[in-house]
């Protein structure tokens, strides 16, 4: 009996404590700050970095070799393919005179296919982080061929915090998620308040979100913290198997009545990566933005898939 307890414990530790290999592809702002939360986590044992800027991508090597982390680090592109997860964040990144981050789409197109190019039968797991998330995640999904389930696109936990912040900042104190699009198109859900919140003050809200990255963009060139401690939490829930209830960017089979695009919805996070998408009944105001935002992301998807 001793001897059975035994070997539990022992596979309950490994399945706990199997190392994980992180490829960041994209060493800025959001891809550095990850690959260093990551290496100063002690959940991965190995860290591949990739950037078109050859000084940036030696600097970042060199910055992060020098914690001292027992993390072997390679920066050799062909060590990306043999990852348990891929971060992608490499691409032009919003600024001030770009407008809407779907505007973004042409020119990383080509990004997102270099990286596509590099992981050919990929079996791992990828999370988009490069805008526009939404239909750069569907692209990678139709480019790389991998299951649905293991491409997960970033945004929706961050404008979720985001809304958070803003009701909090109305006294309105609840778990406000945002559905949608990761940009104009996001749907802010009321109705799983519990609170009647009426359509001037959503409409309200909605718009201040709209704006809420480019109030952070403008003083300080992009937005960082956030993204990085939201998007570690999503990396640390695939390697820790946590089963955690995420808003994340997924493709669509059907789901909420859609095909053909990747939105923002409810996710159960694991070690396979989605696990399930939650289907919540949605308010007349909320369905209304939910198929705008839909519309909207299927017509991108459409277009980048000929
Ligand atoms: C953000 O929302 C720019 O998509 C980035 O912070």
């Amino acid at each position: 009996r001793e001897m059975g307890m035994m070997v539990i414990i022992y596979s309950s530790f490994l399945s706990v404590w199997d190392m994980t290999s992180l490829a960041v592809f994209g060493t800025g702002r959001i891809g550095g700050g990850v690959a260093a939360r990551a290496v100063s986590s002690g959940l991965i044992d190995h860290l591949v970095l990739y950037d078109c800027n050859q000084a940036l991508l030696e600097a970042q090597r060199l910055d992060i070799e020098h914690m001292r982390c027992p993390v072997s680090v390679s920066i050799n592109p062909i060590d990306i393919a043999i990852c348990d997860i891929v971060l992608y964040t490499a691409g032009l990144p919003r600024n001030q005179n770009i407008k809407t981050r779907a505007a973004l789409l042409d020119c990383n197109v080509p990004v997102a296919s270099e990286l596509a190019a590099l992981i050919p039968n990929y079996k791992g797991i990828i999370v988009v982080v490069t805008n526009p998330a939404d239909i750069l995640t569907y692209f990678l999904w139709k480019a790389t061929r991998i299951p649905k389930s293991r491409i997960i696109g970033f945004g929706g936990q961050l404008d979720s915090a985001r809304f958070q912040y803003e009701l909090a900042n109305r006294s309105i104190r609840c778990d406000g998620m945002i559905l949608g699009e990761h940009g104009e198109h996001q749907v802010p859900i009321f109705s799983k308040t519990g609170l009647n919140v009426d359509i001037p003050i959503r409409d309200d809200i909605l718009l201040t979100l709209r704006n809420a990255s480019m109030e952070i963009i403008k003083g300080k060139g992009a937005t960082e913290y956030a993204p990085v401690y939201h998007i570690w939490h999503l990396i640390e829930s695939i390697i820790k198997d946590a089963r955690t209830d995420l808003i994340c960017s997924a493709i669509l089979e059907g789901e909420y009545g859609f095909t053909g695009c990747s939105l923002g919805v409810p996710v159960v996070i694991g070690r396979e990566g989605i696990i399930s998408i939650q289907e919540w009944d949605l308010d007349t105001w909320e369905n209304d933005h939910f198929h705008s935002a839909a519309t909207f992301v299927s017509d991108l998807c459409r277009r980048i898939s000929h």
